[in-house]
């Protein structure tokens, strides 16, 4: 069983007795039967980890349809793009790679070349309209029509579902892993986004928020430990708000509570999620966090911007003073936690002061990591109907860049902090720099590489740091964790 925190102070604020409401629930995950159909599909994946999960998700529903995976567009039969729309630079790949995909189509008219996720959703039609080589144009809810829709388009028709769903969570498919290492995986636990963030086309794309029966997410975690996985990363747009309702029962799961199913699973497997909303992190959530070891010491926690201003017109429902709130109880509830953050540069209106209130707001938290953007206008969301873009480009990108060397200066300042100690770390892979070196993901989502010697992807070792950069931590094995 997994070691329990015995501090008294932590364990008062946990009053869910969950080990009670795991008995009796078992939970069949559907098995794809293999019945091949002679047809081959290939899918490449864009925007974030959801978005690749779902491929995952995808390719279960093709195998069970049938079909087999191709790691080559050349063999495939059906050819899919999995698409992302949170920026126009995110639209303009998915146009490029559908130019480079023409010849494809020249050389064999027969394959189907088809439109996933949230530009399929965003654009619909139109994109048929845009895209002559589109066949099939599929929203990220629509997944199960799938086999029906190339069927259709086998037969000379162009096929469009963009249905959205207030209940589809694909729960009881149990996907079929791309790309994996065999070590770590995905494991979606809602959909969708209820906040209205005036920036994000993401509540346009994806609908409405919906959360994953927690007992097929318990099975699937289940799953991946029988076959080897060692980390599970629970996915959702606002993890904070996962709220499931047994509707046999009555009974309610929150996102704590989901965290303590999960981490109960194995004391062998680690447990991250991503992304947490600041408005929704709650405090139970971290001291569920430190009661468990293998509930990973990392919150991903979007900021945005550090002007209250700002953040007011972007919808975000949290001022700064919140923001810091929320970051003070991280570091008070779990004192090694690291933090990283997403910050948008030159949102409608942004003047000198709002944007040196976000430098202000690094220096205060001093971030592990950060995801920086400049801001881009998407169709049909609130600050595009009722904000100006007047930010000028130039701007946007140098109040970027001033953002980006910061946070390099507090990565570093951070990362240097490690040196001297020793991590746990589970190996993922072999490093990009050298097949020398082996690599993996300390607690804290910092990537450490060592010499690799003897040891094995999937293994638990204890690292002893030596050096740092600002992306990463290097060092040597001093023996298994
Ligand atoms: N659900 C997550 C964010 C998902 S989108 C959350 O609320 O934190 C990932 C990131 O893309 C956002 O956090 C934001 O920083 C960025 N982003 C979203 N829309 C954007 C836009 N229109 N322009 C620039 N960056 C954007
Ligand atoms: Fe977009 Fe906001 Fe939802 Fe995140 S919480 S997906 S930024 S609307
Ligand atoms: Fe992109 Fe859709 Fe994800 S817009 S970031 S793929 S939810």
């Amino acid at each position: 069983m997994q070691h329990l925190t015995t501090n008294t102070d932590i364990r008062q604020h946990i009053n869910t007795p969950l080990e009670e409401k795991r008995q009796g629930e078992v939970f069949e995950l559907e098995q794809p039967m293999v019945a091949d159909n002679g047809k081959k599909f290939y899918i490449e994946s864009y925007g974030c980890q959801m978005n690749f999960n779902d491929s995952e998700v995808v390719a279960a529903i093709l195998t069970k349809g049938g079909f087999g995976v191709t790691k080559d567009y050349e063999q495939a039969d059906l050819i899919l793009l999995n698409t992302c729309s949170i920026r126009d630079k995110a639209e303009q790949r998915i146009r490029n790679r559908l130019r480079t995909l023409q010849t494809v189509k020249k050389e064999r008219p027969e394959a189907l070349i088809g439109v996933l996720g949230c530009m399929a959703e965003r654009l619909k039609k139109k994109l048929l309209e845009e895209e002559q080589i589109v066949d099939i144009v599929v929203g990220p809810d629509a997944y199960r029509d799938l086999p029906n829709l190339v069927v259709e388009a086998e037969g000379g028709q162009r096929a469009v579902n963009v249905l959205l769903s207030r209940e589809e969570t694909y729960g009881e498919i149990n996907p079929i892993r791309l790309n994996s290492n065999g070590v770590t995986a995905f494991i979606s636990i809602m959909r969708g986004c209820d906040n209205m963030c005036s920036f994000c086309v993401v509540p346009f794309t994806r609908g409405r928020e919906r959360s994953r029966n927690a007992y097929s997410i318990v099975a699937e975690a289940t799953d991946l430990v029988n076959r080897g996985f060692k980390e599970v990363t629970l996915l959702g747009q606002n993890v904070d708000s996962y709220k499931w309702k047994n509707p046999e029962t009555n009974q309610v799961v929150n996102f704590a509570e989901l965290l303590e199913m999960v981490a109960l699973v194995s004391p062998q497997l680690r447990v991250r999620f991503s992304t947490s909303h600041p408005k929704d992190m709650t405090d139970e959530v971290l001291y569920m966090i430190a009661k468990y070891e293998n509930i990973c010491k990392y919150i991903h926690l979007p900021v945005q911007s550090g002007s209250s201003r700002i953040l007011k017109k972007m919808n975000r429902t949290y001022d700064r003073a919140w923001y810091e709130e929320r970051v003070a109880a991280i570091r008070r509830i779990i004192p090694d936690c690291a933090i990283s953050t997403d910050i948008i540069a030159g949102f409608c209106s942004e003047t000198e002061e709002d944007h040196q209130e976000t430098i202000r707001l690094m220096n205060d938290v001093k971030y592990e990591m950060a995801y920086m953007f400049w801001y881009s206008e998407r169709p049909g969301t609130l600050a595009a109907r009722r904000y100006e873009d007047d930010v000028p480009l130039k701007v946007k990108k140098r109040r970027l860049q001033e953002i980006i060397n910061l946070e390099n200066d507090h990565s570093l300042e951070r990362n240097q902090k490690d040196v001297g100690k020793i991590h746990k770390v589970l190996i993922e892979k072999t490093s990009k720099r050298s097949d020398a070196d082996l690599c993996g993901r300390n607690d804290q989502n910092k990537m450490v590489i060592f010499p690799r010697e003897d040891y094995q992807v999937g293994e638990y070792v204890n690292v002893l740091v030596e050096s740092c950069s600002s992306a990463s931590l290097k060092g040597k094995v001093v023996g298994y964790a």
